[in-house]
């Protein structure tokens, strides 16, 4: 990556609106913002489009921008990358790495592979371009299930860097998958402790949670899903109050959908704020005005992993889209 020197440093007019300055260089520049939904409320409003791992792979694949402002996290705009390697991707901060593609080194998945012979290997898409080009299909929280299930009964299976995912799958369709050890700091924090106190304040609450909890809150949730699918809930719910398990950015657009509703974030088993993710909190509008002013700091990718990344990532887009996702 070739950062122009100091560009970090530039200084930012405090007079200058950013909202007006980025929807500017949005339109002079022929870009596009795609968010995540645990990006911070201002970026969510600022975005062209707002959505979970898959709906951000597709929109990334489909774009016809000549950049894609990516607030998301490194994964993530690598795989937009992946998808479309003629545009220029830009990542607000190339910082926002993720705990769980962290935990999934690819040295040793390697060696986990070569311990476990004829099997599938099925990766969640939050994982390193090294641990994409060693797998077979990538899956998100959105198609999980679907995809392991479209798989033969007796195939082995091995499933990273999840393993509450890959629990969570195992217990629903009655699957034996071998679980790489890995999780995301911000779904294993959660306390059944508290989560249980405000469920006996507010007895009508629905938890609703993201496969990436632990098995004693999945336990006990209402709902399971991807933050997509949890916000579509809350609106199909005749529930009035919800305790969210994930991070705490959705919390945002289930608001405005449900501006009645009361959406209680789930408590971390500490008094820090866990479960808001420290990596997709790197954004912000600054470095987004930055981004797209200076063209950096751009995503750039060796062309072979690119393309060994992208063979598992298209298998899963095409299986969503057999399975109308
Ligand atoms: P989804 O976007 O698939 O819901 O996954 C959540 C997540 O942890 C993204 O980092
Ligand atoms: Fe990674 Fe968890 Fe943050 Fe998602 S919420 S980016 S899985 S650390």
């Amino acid at each position: 990556m070739n950062l122009e020197k100091g560009y970090l440093e530039k200084k930012i007019d405090l007079s200058l609106d950013l909202f007006e300055e980025i929807s500017y260089l949005k339109k002079e520049k022929n870009a596009v913002i795609l968010a995540h939904y645990y990006q911070d409320s201002d970026i969510q409003d600022i975005a062209d489009f707002i959505g979970d791992s898959l709906g951000l792979a597709q929109q990334a694949q489909k774009s016809t921008a000549d950049i894609i402002l990516f607030a998301g996290v490194h994964f993530m705009a690598e795989t937009a990358k992946i998808l479309n390697p003629k545009k220029k991707v830009l990542i607000p901060d190339l910082n926002a790495g993720c705990s769980l593609a962290d935990s999934c080194p690819p040295k040793l998945f390697s060696e986990f592979k070569n311990n476990h012979p004829n099997h599938i290997v099925i990766t969640y898409i939050n994982c390193t371009a090294e641990i994409k080009a060693l797998s077979d299909i990538i899956c998100t929280s959105s198609n999980a299930v679907q995809i392991v299930e479209s798989l033969p009964k007796d195939q082995k299976i091995i499933f990273a860097p999840d393993k509450n995912l890959g629990a969570y799958i195992n217990k629903k369709i009655g699957r034996k998958m071998v679980l790489w050890n890995g999780a995301c700091m911000v779904h294993e924090i959660f306390s059944l402790e508290k989560i249980t106190k405000i469920k006996s304040q507010h007895p009508t609450a629905e938890l609703i949670a993201h496969p990436e909890c632990e098995e004693n809150i999945l336990e006990v949730a209402n709902f399971i899903g991807s933050t997509t699918a949890l916000l579509n809930y809350t609106k199909k719910s005749n529930s009035n109050e919800f305790i969210v398990a994930t991070e705490t950015g959705i919390l945002h657009q289930m608001q405005k959908l449900n501006p009645k509703k009361t959406f209680i974030p789930a408590p971390p088993n500490n008094n820090c704020a866990c479960n808001d993710c420290p990596h997709m909190k790197l954004n912000t509008l600054e470095k987004i005005y930055i981004a797209l002013k200076y063209e950096q700091p751009e995503l750039l990718m060796d062309e072979n992993l690119l393309n060994q990344a992208k063979k598992p990532i298209l298998t899963m887009l095409e299986l969503s889209a057999k399975f109308g996702l």
